[in-house]
C-alpha cells in the first residue's frame, strides 16, 4: 500500500483484516515505526479517530504529532489563485512542509455539503496525495472514512455466525444534516470484501451515489430490509440528489427493540457519536447484541494495520 483512501487501495481486504487481528492479539509484537513520525492533520472535530490514530501509531514505536488544522494558517486549494483573502498558505507549500517532518500524514477533512461536485471531487484529500512526498492516510475525506470501514469489516469478520451475512445498512433520523462518507464507504466496502449480502434501506429521496449503492442493492421498505438481517448498520446521511438536503419528517426510521425483533437477533453497529432516542432508543443502544463500544475498539486495531503497512 502506498496510501489509504479507499477499498480501492486495500487489494486484499481480509489480509488486512487478519493483520488488525494480530494487533489486537499482540499490540506491541510489531515496531515498523521506530524512529519514525506520524503526523495527523484534522479539519474537523474528532473523538475516535484522533484517539485510535495516536494509539495506533504509538503502539507501533511511531512518535505522532496531532494538528487542529481548523486553528491553523487558512490552506488555500486551488491552483493559481491569486491568495489577496483569508487563505495564507497553499497546499502546495503546507504538503511539502508537512512531508519532511512525517513518513506518514493522516487527513480528515469533511465535505461542504454545499457543492456536490466539489464535494465529490475530494479536493483537499487528492491535494495532499498531490503535493505530499509520503503516503496519506484519509481519517475520512468528503466522500469516504476508510478506517471506519475496515474497523467494520473487522467487526462483521468477528462476530458473524454464519459464512455470508445479511447486512442492512440503514438511514435513521438525524436533527443536523450529515455527510454521507460513513455510508458511501461503508457500502463500498462490504461491495469490495464481498462476504456479505448488503443490503441499503433509506427513504426516498435520500439513495447515495449510485457508484456506492446501486439500485438493486436499495430498498425504501426498512422493515422489509431488517427480516432475517444478522447485522444492522444505522446511520444518517443527507441527500445526494437534492444535494446536502436534509428532513425533520423522520418518519418511523429510528431503531428500536421493535424493530429488531424483525431481524435473525442482529447486531447493532454505529459508527459514533450517535444521537439516543433520535437514532436509535436506549434499549437497542445498551442491549447485548449492541457492538457499538467493540467496534471502537477496533478503530486501533484497524489503525495499526494501515499504519503498520505504510510505515
Ligand atoms: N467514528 C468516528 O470517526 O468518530 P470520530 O468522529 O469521533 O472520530
Amino acid at each position: 500500500m502506498t496510501q489509504f483512501l479507499s477499498a480501492n487501495d486495500a487489494p486484499d481486504i481480509n489480509a488486512l483484516i487478519n493483520s488488525a487481528k494480530a494487533f489486537k492479539a499482540d499490540p506491541f509484537g510489531q515496531q515498523p515505526g521506530r524512529q519514525k513520525m506520524v503526523i495527523n492533520l484534522f479539519f474537523n472535530s474528532s473523538l475516535r479517530t484522533r484517539m485510535s490514530t495516536e494509539k495506533a501509531a504509538r503502539q507501533l514505536g511511531a512518535d505522532v504529532i496531532t494538528y487542529d488544522a481548523s486553528g491553523g494558517w487558512g490552506i488555500e486549494f486551488a491552483d493559481g489563485s491569486v491568495m489577496n483573502g483569508n487563505t495564507a498558505e497553499h497546499v502546495r507549500e503546507a504538503a511539502g512542509v508537512l512531508s519532511q517532518y512525517c513518513d506518514v500524514l493522516c487527513v480528515r477533512s469533511f465535505p461542504s455539503l454545499e457543492d456536490r461536485a466539489a464535494d465529490y471531487e475530494d479536493r483537499v484529500m487528492k491535494s495532499f496525495v498531490k503535493y505530499a512526498t509520503v503516503p496519506v492516510v484519509s481519517l475520512e475525506s468528503a466522500t469516504r472514512h476508510p478506517l471506519q470501514s475496515l474497523t467494520d469489516c473487522l467487526t462483521i469478520a468477528e462476530h458473524r455466525t454464519v459464512a455470508r451475512p445479511k447486512v442492512v445498512l440503514t438511514w435513521a433520523p438525524h436533527p443536523r444534516r450529515l455527510p454521507q462518507c460513513v455510508s458511501n464507504s461503508f457500502a463500498e466496502w462490504m461491495r469490495a470484501w464481498g462476504e456479505v449480502d448488503l443490503i441499503v434501506a433509506n427513504p426516498p429521496g435520500f439513495n447515495l451515489a449510485p457508484a456506492f449503492a446501486p439500485k438493486n442493492i436499495v430498498t425504501h421498505d426498512q422493515r422489509a430490509a431488517f427480516a432475517g438481517a444478522d447485522f444492522i448498520y444505522a446511520k444518517n446521511w443527507s441527500a445526494y440528489d437534492e444535494y446536502g438536503a436534509t428532513t425533520t419528517n423522520f418518519g418511523d426510521w429510528m431503531i428500536d427493540e421493535e424493530k429488531m425483533t424483525l431481524t435473525n437477533n442482529a447486531y447493532f453497529m454505529h459508527c459514533l457519536p450517535v444521537r439516543r432516542n433520535v437514532v436509535v432508543s436506549d434499549g437497542v443502544l445498551d442491549g447485548d447484541r449492541s457492538l457499538v463500544l467493540q467496534q471502537a475498539n477496533n478503530r486501533t486495531w484497524a489503525a495499526q494495520a494501515v499504519l503498520a503497512s505504510l510505515l
